[in-house]
């Protein structure tokens, strides 16, 4: 992990917000390379989803929704996470992410221990009980551990877990809940009147703009509206650098369903789809898990939900929800605004509220995720048979943020560089490309390979000598080199980039 950080940092793919500054906990900027990688999963998600399918329509709602949405889709009261202060160290901890237990020798409790959430919890409750034990030479056996998150805790257990900031007891508070939207206010007056929220999803846009989609288009269920844009979240702790951050972007759809229909069968077709769509931009299988979530500790009205699971450096973790929320949405917004979210049935003459499939995902996570999974540092020979380290980023052309490089053998021969000029400016009508001159050609191949461009096109004295106008065209995985004219050349990036 701390490679791919310094490597995102180095490359210009992402650096912390506001860093002369001092930074901003939870929120980043992409830089020129990261902001391409990033358009392009946009890109990629919205061709196949939205202009590649009928089913599916696009909106770009506001950021700032009238306060009432969020009111009756249950964010206001419900969108919480536990938080616990430390009252000594003033840390702030998710209770859900702060795990303790009892410290228990000879079948007797001596005392307690604690450790935040990570993938060695119980490892670290262990080794922390021991050195309890060691540090009050206390003599018996020490049973092992059994970790509980800090909801666990009853009342009389808050005052005996130990602060994980101070190591002491005494200093944590009893969990509350923690209201995660952002709140500002619209208009010159600052009262209770004027409060608006920073949207914490974006799935909100698609429900209350339901009607005005139906009414205006030809949309016939089912059929799906899908947005990509940028959410906010007061997140307690904002952890494992972009995976979880407090300002994000999601890429969401609500697919509408007659009432009727088979939600199940349906919900396993896009559950498929997505993961389908994200081998199609280059996450590996062998990377990829599904999570059910338990039947009790759905939402009330959620009829299933899945997650599509990736192996980051950090642990399996979740990339795409996947949820079957019945018609708790559109119904409520019916009951809220007065304004009924129903469709007509030609077949019973009945009105009645679609159901929705709800695939969610977040922009800067499958981000993680391809930088993760396309990582590989290798020993590689150099011209002269020297082993020598290169690193490189295996993007899938669809997503590399650079499709082609340009690169005249020699700078400073005009032959070369006109020929190599005239390339990059056709190339440029269509694609991200860079020209290169600068330094011995190996040094640009390795540029390049770190900066997870595909393809290398070489513009050498065979170009210019020889019949044909051949370039050498250098291949990032392989690294082999064949010959290509201009026309293979355009045919492959279009085979490839799409
Ligand atoms: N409308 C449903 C919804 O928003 P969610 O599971 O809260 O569901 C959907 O979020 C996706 O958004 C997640 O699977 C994740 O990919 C992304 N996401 C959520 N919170 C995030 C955060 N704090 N930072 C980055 N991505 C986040």
């Amino acid at each position: 992990m701390e490679a791919v950080v310094s490597l995102a940092k180095r490359r210009g793919f992402i650096y912390p917000s506001s860093e002369i500054y001092g930074g901003l906990n939870g929120f980043f900027d992409y830089g020129p390379l990261g902001s391409e990688l990033k358009k392009n999963i946009r890109d990629c998600w919205w061709n196949d989803l939205v202009r590649r399918r009928d089913d599916v329509v696009g909106l770009e709602s506001s950021i700032i929704m009238h306060p009432k949405v969020w009111e009756a889709s249950g964010h206001v009261a419900g969108f919480t996470d536990p938080l616990v202060d430390c009252k000594v160290s003033k840390q702030r901890y998710r209770a859900d992410q702060l795990f303790w237990s009892a410290v228990v020798v000879d079948g007797k409790t001596v005392g307690h221990v604690s450790a935040l959430e990570s993938e060695k919890t119980g490892e670290e409750l262990q080794a922390a009980a021991e050195t309890f034990k060691r540090k009050k030479a206390i003599t018996g056996t020490l049973a092992p551990v059994t970790p509980k998150d800090f909801t666990e805790a009853t009342e009389a257990e808050i005052p005996l877990i130990p602060s994980p900031a101070t190591g002491e007891p005494g200093s944590l508070t009893p969990p509350r809940a923690f209201n995660m939207m952002f709140e500002t206010n619209v208009g010159a007056l600052k009262d209770a009147s004027s409060v608006a929220y920073l949207r914490p999803e974006t799935a909100q846009g698609m429900f209350v703009d339901f009607k005005n989609v139906v009414d205006t288009t030809r949309v016939k269920l089912p059929f799906g509206i899908a947005q990509i844009g940028k959410s906010f979240r007061n997140e307690i702790t904002p952890r494992n650098y972009i995976f979880r951050s407090r300002e994000f972007e999601q890429m969401e759809m609500e697919y509408f369903i007659h009432e009727d229909a088979d939600w199940a069968k349906c919900h396993e077709e896009w559950i498929v789809w997505c993961e389908t769509w994200l081998k199609s931009i280059g996450l590996p299988a062998s990377h990829l898990s599904r999570y059910a979530h338990p039947k009790e500790k759905l939402a009330f009205y959620s009829k299933g939900t899945v997650d599509i699971m990736f192996k980051y450096p950090f642990g399996v973790q979740e990339l795409w929800g996947i949820a079957a929320r019945g018609n708790y949405d559109l119904g409520q917004h019916a009951t809220a605004s007065g304004k009924p979210q129903e469709l007509f049935d030609e077949a019973t003459k009945k009105k009645f509220v679609p159901h929705v499939i709800e695939p969610a995902v977040g922009v800067d996570r499958i981000l993680l995720a391809v930088l993760c999974a396309g990582y590989a540092e290798e020993d590689v020979k150099d011209e002269k048979g020297n082993v020598e380290k290169r690193t490189v980023l295996r993007f899938s052309p669809r997503i590399a943020p650079v499709k082609v490089a340009v690169l005249p053998l020699l700078k400073n021969k005009e032959q070369l560089t006109s020929r190599a000029q005239a390339l990059y400016k056709k190339l440029q009508r269509r694609y991200a490309v860079q020209y290169d001159d600068g330094g011995a050609i190996g040094k640009r191949y390795r540029r390049q390979d770190e900066a997870g461009t595909p393809w290398c096109v070489t513009i050498d004295f065979d170009t210019i000598e020889k019949p044909g106008d051949t370039f050498t065209l250098r291949d990032r995985d392989t690294m082999a080199q064949r010959r290509i004219t201009e026309a293979e050349l355009f045919a492959l990036l279009e085979e490839q980039v799409y």
